[in-house]
């Protein structure tokens, strides 16, 4: 019975993320780089070097979950040689994404509708994983994370970027009052949607702070995790590795 309602819950809250997604899809890029100066285009980019040793191994294979318009998955493709793929099951962040590589130096990339809790994937089937703002919509973060595990191949690397916990307390509070009350009345006015940005400051005051994610991680099997605060915290970059029994010596 619980288990029922349990996945009546998560099936409702997937319809709300999706269909909130759907309706500022449009407007997402512009406000994601006014929102926050560009800074999230840095962040990006941070990803895309903490994995460079998996992204450059010959035949190398990655995966953006939840890749929205594709600002990650493009980035992956054109500082790399790795050969991208972007999930999401958002159509019309989808589809922005395509028109995007599309007209990019990244060639084509391929853009597959798919949920992040049940990705088309077969077991260990890339060398790196990446997933950006978008574990904190999960409506498991457990499962969001035994699922990248999953698909990582022995060796592989993830990195999670996301909102964190700002480290230095007036900072912090400054931050909040920013967060909570200037960014859903901008965001709002410029979507259309005063609930997504509403939805954004609760829904990071609900994730993991630093540490809770790292330990999470490592429930879900990761090793070698470890995190990198950026902007003093108000986003970090976790990197976990799916360790390779040969490494652990279980040949
Ligand atoms: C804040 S956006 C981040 C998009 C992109 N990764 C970026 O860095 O801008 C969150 C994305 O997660 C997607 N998302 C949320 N829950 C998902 C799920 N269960 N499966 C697949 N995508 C999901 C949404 O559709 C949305 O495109």
């Amino acid at each position: 019975m619980v288990s029922h309602e349990n996945d009546v819950s998560a099936r409702e809250h997937s319809r709300r993320v999706r269909a909130m997604f759907g309706k500022i899809a449009g407007r997402y890029d512009l406000l994601n780089h006014l929102l926050s100066g560009y800074t999230d285009t840095r962040w990006r980019k941070h990803v895309v070097r903490k994995l460079g040793q998996e992204l450059s191994k010959d035949g190398a294979r990655a995966l953006d979950v939840a890749c929205g318009t594709g600002d990650l998955a493009l980035r992956l493709a054109t500082s790399t040689t790795a050969f991208v793929i972007g999930t999401d099951f958002c159509r019309p962040m989808l589809e922005i994404a395509a028109r995007k590589s599309e007209s990019s130096e990244a060639g084509t990339i391929p853009f597959v509708e798919a949920d992040a809790l049940n990705l088309p994937f077969i077991d260990s089937s890339f060398d790196a994983v990446t997933i950006a703002f978008g574990l904190r919509n999960l409506s498991n973060f457990e499962s969001g994370l035994k699922e990248l595990f999953r698909v990582l191949k022995p060796g592989g690397r993830a990195a999670i970027l996301e909102f964190s916990t700002p480290v230095v307390p007036g900072f912090r509070s400054l931050f909040k009052f920013y967060f909570s009350t200037v960014l859903p009345r901008v965001g709002g006015f410029i979507s259309g949607s005063r609930a997504a940005y509403e939805y954004l400051p609760d829904s990071v005051s609900r994730f993991p702070d630093q540490k809770r994610l790292a330990a999470m991680m490592k429930a879900a099997g990761f090793g070698e995790v470890e995190y990198q605060n950026l902007t003093g915290g108000v986003a970090a970059i976790h990197v976990g590795t799916r360790i390779s029994q040969d490494a652990l010596g279980h040949a």
